[in-house]
């Protein structure tokens, strides 16, 4: 466990003051194409995830789709996204939130899940926790169980993951950046 966990933070990348000074930027686009690290990767979330019954995996627009969908796939259950504003065609509900760089607005379709569904929510990365408590909310307003949160990066010193548990939200993360 401990060296699958070292070999994917091995796979990312740490990119300087982008998108603007002072933010380090982890990019996990190496980790999704070395082709063992990428299924290390969804092994860790399918094992954690294969007993719990899930009913619906929830991914984060963007990159929390990446890893979301193949893991819904895993999983044997279906796959909702958690879009920006403006791209979803159906009715929606949404929150409007604020990041480590700027703020934003996300959406679901008000029927993408329904009462009594347990879910998981995933994304890359947890900074400053807002990204994953929006979406958690909007589970919540259309009466869904998030059972857990989940993230291959999180940045503890940005208070995020803290934020997250001490409302409530269990997390799983897989690899620590300071
Ligand atoms: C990044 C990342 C998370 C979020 C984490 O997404 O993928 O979704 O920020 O930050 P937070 O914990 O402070 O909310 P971003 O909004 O940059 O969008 P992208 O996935 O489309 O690049
Ligand atoms: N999203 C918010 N902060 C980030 C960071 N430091 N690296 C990658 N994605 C992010």
């Amino acid at each position: 466990m401990q060296d699958a966990l070292a070999f994917l933070k091995q796979q990312i990348r740490t990119v300087p003051d982008w998108p603007e000074p002072g933010v380090q930027f982890r990019d996990i686009t190496p980790l999704l194409s070395n082709p063992r690290a990428f299924r290390v990767l969804i092994d860790q979330f399918v094992h954690r995830y294969f007993d719990q019954q899930p009913t619906a995996v929830a991914g984060l627009d963007a990159r929390g789709f990446i890893i979301g969908s193949v893991l819904a796939y895993e999983l044997n259950i279906g796959f909702v996204p958690i879009r920006k504003k403006g791209k979803l065609p159906f009715t929606t509900v949404e929150e409007t939130y604020e990041l480590e760089y700027g703020n934003a607005t996300v959406e679901m379709h008000t029927d993408a899940v329904k009462t009594g569904d347990r879910v998981v929510l995933i994304d890359d990365l947890i900074a400053t926790g807002g990204t994953m408590m929006a979406g958690k909310r909007l589970l919540e307003r259309l009466g869904a169980t998030v059972i857990e949160g989940a993230a291959i990066v999180d940045l503890p010193e940005l208070g995020g993951s803290k934020r997250l548990r001490d409302s409530g939200l269990p997390l799983f993360t897989l690899v620590d950046f300071e």
